[in-house]
């Protein structure tokens, strides 16, 4: 397969989030370049190495990088995963006040480097370090999002074919608001085909998806990432797979619609929160947020999330 035009991806940081988002990206040939820049040097360059070594059984993408951050020079998209990771037992908003600082340091960096870069934050907490990251860049909203619900949602869609016995590609369901404790489940609009979630029966005509189950497939999804790191101590595939495919609907201007977070502005009524909701991504970035429909208890939800969203930016000065 041929890798995405003339296109160079950065990804920022080569710990497990960084490093299997660069290889998800070089097998999935998301971009012609994938470069791959840390602070530690040793580790980089060891890693470009691990991953240059197996690009004979890739596509044409190419891989490079090390300590050297003029490596990011005039890369197309630029991915940021550097930063403190959770705990068992921390939330993600709880990293807020060490990776914005972090943050503060590296984007002048970058933007010098990489001036028309489309920006997506992966770091945690993503969306306050987005509101972060967009007030030092100054740059349209659309070209500086993260990566938000887009992998809660793959784990709600998972969660739900299982179940269903069906293909996760044909099941159209949206996890939307905080990525972290107060996201949630846009029932009123999930489907599996073309069918309602809560119409979805099994070959007996009993229906699969009852309100008890409902609930507790929200519950797997919010938890998802606690459980994963309780036995592994990160969460990287999911997340890598889930940065990659971001990377592709920029690099290919392809316009496909997501739950990524971006600074939203009279939306619901929210300004100045960034927040998952669906969106459009191509060659901008966040080209288009959607106004999709909620149902009362849904809205009421969203408020929440970006409520307890401000809150944290405020908790940290911005
Ligand atoms: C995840 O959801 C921890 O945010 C990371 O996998």
């Amino acid at each position: 397969m041929t890798a995405s035009g003339n296109t160079k991806l950065a990804v920022i940081g080569a710990g497990s989030v960084g490093t299997s988002l660069a290889y998800a990206a070089l097998i999935r040939n998301s971009a012609r370049e994938v470069v791959l820049y840390d602070v530690n040097a040793a580790k980089a360059e060891a890693e470009v190495l691990d991953l240059a070594h197996g690009t004979p059984f890739t596509g044409t993408s190419r891989i490079s990088g090390g300590g050297d951050i003029d490596v990011v020079a005039d890369a197309d998209m630029i991915v940021i995963t550097a930063g403190a990771k959770q705990n068992p037992g921390q939330t993600r908003l709880d990293l807020a006040a060490t990776n914005a600082g972090i943050l503060e340091q590296l984007m002048p960096q970058l933007l010098e480097r990489a001036p028309h870069a489309v920006y997506l934050l992966v770091t945690n907490p993503c969306d306050v370090l987005t509101v972060v990251a967009q007030q030092i860049a100054q740059l349209p909203a659309g070209r500086v999002f993260s990566s938000g619900t887009l992998l809660d949602s793959a784990r709600l869609r998972w969660l739900i074919a299982e179940r269903a016995c069906i293909a996760a590609r044909s099941v159209h369901a949206h996890i939307v608001g905080e990525h972290g404790d107060t996201e949630f489940p846009l029932w009123s609009g999930a489907r599996i085909g073309p069918t309602p979630i809560r119409e979805w029966t099994d070959t007996d005509g009993e229906l699969v998806f009852p309100p008890n189950v409902l609930d507790q497939i929200r519950h797997d999804v919010v938890h998802a990432a606690d459980r994963v790191i309780a036995g592994k101590g990160a969460t990287n595939y999911a997340i890598g797979l889930s940065g990659a495919r971001i990377v592709e609907a920029v690099l290919r201007g392809e316009r496909a619609v997501m739950q990524v977070s971006s600074v939203l502005e009279g939306y619901r009524g929210i300004d100045g929160v960034a927040l998952s909701v669906p969106s459009i991504v191509g060659s901008g970035g966040v080209e288009r947020v959607l106004d999709v429909p909620m149902d009362a208890v849904e809205l009421g939800q969203l408020q929440a999330s970006a409520e307890a969203l401000r809150a944290s930016a405020v908790s940290i000065g911005h």
